[in-house]
């Protein structure tokens, strides 16, 4: 399946119909209907189908549309599964599952899915999961959770949970860590790795300071420095920020489509493998670099200036 954009991803409380109402008309790639941490306990039962009436009655423009269940060793998962699926499980992307520590963890919602699609003759495999690992166990594994299924689309950091079970003394996630560097540079890389091996998407996860825009703007260029695909946001005022940082520039776009026109010429005109684009060397594996960039920018909107456009059809 090709990767689906996933810039921004907006959290929306599954009890609040309101938000549920909000969120498919904001600016977000993606929107996720929490049923999890957002939602009040005694309130979980009764949001499930406040969720299905959600995703049924919205027009949810084009985003990804997703459910996070709970956590697959809570008394709720399995309820989470078969009523959002049962309910509207054509107008569901992706399940997200929290606190994954194992590849068992994917296994049991995968089957769970499989069982479900084939009882309502929904298409086999069409329903994705994107796994939350958010805590050291789901950490050391995240190699076999990513490689657990083939609805895998995504591994998604859960850094307040990470934070509280790794005792960091900190009370928020933002740039508050006291701590000479980023502190989660590890775990960022890590995830990635796994994910890139895997051939799937991975989204860091929320900063809590929401009126801190420039905090937030650093955070995600963090994330996308590592090549993560997107963040969550948890508030309108974050989308605009958080797609702009995980949006190639234009002169970054620009360049990537001068890279590939540029060894295009050389290797199927003048037949070499390594030639000079103004001061710099560039070869099979620049043309890959460029060419990630440029799926990239397209799947964004991004399109080439116009003389990066004439200049390519010139040549
Ligand atoms: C998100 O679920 C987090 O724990 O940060
Ligand atoms: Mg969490």
């Amino acid at each position: 399946m090709p990767s689906r954009l996933r810039r921004s991803v907006l959290a929306c409380p599954g009890s609040n119909p309101r938000m549920m109402e909000k969120a498919a008309a904001c600016a977000a790639d993606e929107v996720f209907l929490d049923l999890e941490d957002a939602c009040a306990p005694l309130e979980k039962p009764a949001a499930r189908g406040k969720v299905v009436e959600a995703l049924r009655s919205h027009d949810w423009q084009g985003k990804v549309r997703v459910v996070r269940i709970n956590q697959v060793t809570s008394q709720f998962a399995l309820d989470d599964i078969r009523e959002v699926v049962t309910g509207a499980g054509d107008s569901v992307d992706c399940i997200m599952v929290p606190k994954v520590r194992n590849a068992g963890d994917i296994a049991f919602v995968d089957r769970a899915l499989g069982s479900l699609e084939q009882t309502l003759g929904l298409t086999l495999g069409a329903i994705g999961i994107e796994a939350q690992v958010e805590d050291a166990l789901g950490l050391m594994n995240v190699e076999e959770i990513a490689f657990a299924s083939q609805r895998m689309e995504t591994i998604t950091y859960g850094p307040a949970d990470f934070s509280a079970g790794m005792q960091f003394p900190n009370l928020t996630v933002a740039n508050t860590y006291n701590y000479p560097g980023d502190i989660f540079h590890y775990v960022l890389f890590k995830l990635a790795v796994a994910a890139r091996a895997a051939g799937i998407q991975v989204i860091d996860g929320p900063y809590l300071l929401i009126r801190d825009i420039a905090g937030f703007r650093e955070a995600a260029g963090r994330a996308a420095a590592l090549g993560y695909d997107g963040k969550w946001v948890l508030h309108p005022g974050q989308i605009e920020p958080c797609n702009d940082v995980f949006t190639p520039s234009q002169a970054d776009f620009d360049k990537a489509v001068q890279i590939l026109e540029a060894y295009r010429h050389a290797t199927e005109v003048e037949r070499r493998g390594a030639v000079m684009l103004g001061d710099e060397m560039i070869d099979e594996a620049s043309r890959k670099m460029a060419q990630q960039f440029e799926v990239r920018g397209r799947a964004a909107g991004l399109t080439p200036s116009e003389h990066v456009a004439a200049a390519a059809a010139a040549s």
